[in-house]
């Protein structure tokens, strides 16, 4: 893993959008991954601002979410297709045919979730995916106790969860979902690179977990210690229970040239 910290949320999501802006330009079809919830909302506007101001051309791109909230129409407020479209797909060139998000209304949840594994695969794999990290560890909804080997499927969200995302929906606990669709752990871990943000002091525990501590199910970001190009970006409140977090900023500013982003 490759644990970048930065001073601000601003400056760690301006090279999350560098990495994902170099992708798209060397391979301008290219399949990325993407996530909702607070975490990713900067870097999406650092790309929204290298569309208007730099051409970045998504015209090409393919695009998977890791998940849905079941039960949720995509025309509600507060499901990941709204979510998407308020904060990325509607300012920048992307092609609603290429986007893809679970369908939260689908009857056939199984056959839902087979499908969107297909469409990954049939796709030719995820180039990058971004991710956020729920302060219980869990990545997508792979709540702790996930399978690390698991697929696409229907989760439960646990309390926490739950109660992290009331703030989406006015602070009403009965109105946040119960059941999401995610792509599971092992959808995860076949992308070819991985990027995970985690900003707040809320986030610091899962972090230390996830990077310094044992691969557990109970924390499921820790088998990301497995994945080859596995980069972490993070604030200095979320690196603050780091026990390595002064070798992570030695390495980050000795990085050779070559290698900057
Ligand atoms: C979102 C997702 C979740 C969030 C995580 C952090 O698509 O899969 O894993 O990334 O719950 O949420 P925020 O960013 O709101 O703290």
């Amino acid at each position: 893993m490759e644990i970048i910290i930065q001073p601000t949320p601003d400056a760690a999501s301006i090279i999350a959008a560098r990495i994902i802006a170099q992708l798209v330009r060397s391979k301008p079809d290219c399949v990325i991954g993407l996530a909702t919830g607070s975490t990713p909302i900067a870097t999406y506007n650092e790309l929204i601002r290298l569309h208007r101001e730099e051409g970045l051309d998504f015209s090409n791109v393919t695009t998977f979410n890791l998940d849905e909230y079941v039960g949720l129409p995509p025309e509600h407020p507060q499901s990941y297709h709204a979510f998407m479209q308020e904060h990325l797909f509607r300012h920048i060139n992307v092609s609603s045919k290429r986007i893809h998000i679970p369908n939260g209304m689908a009857k056939d949840v199984a056959g839902e979730c087979a499908r969107y594994e297909y469409a990954i695969r049939a796709a030719g794999g995820i180039d990058l995916q971004l991710l956020g990290i729920g302060s219980d560890g869990h990545i997508g909804f792979n709540e702790p106790t996930s399978s690390l080997a698991s697929r696409t499927r229907i989760k439960t969200l646990t309390e926490r969860t739950r109660e992290d995302n009331a703030r989406f929906f006015n602070g009403d606990l009965g109105q946040v979902p119960m059941h999401c669709i995610t792509m599971g752990v092992g959808t995860i871990m076949e992308c070819h690179q991985v990027l995970i943000l985690a900003f707040g002091a809320k986030k610091a525990q899962a972090i230390a977990e996830a990077v310094e501590g044992p691969i557990t199910a109970m924390n499921p970001a820790s088998i990301l210690q497995m994945h080859a190009v596995a980069k972490v970006l993070m604030d200095e409140p979320a690196a603050g229970s780091l026990r390595k977090r002064d070798y992570y900023r030695y390495v980050w500013e000795n990085k050779p040239t070559w290698q900057r982003v």
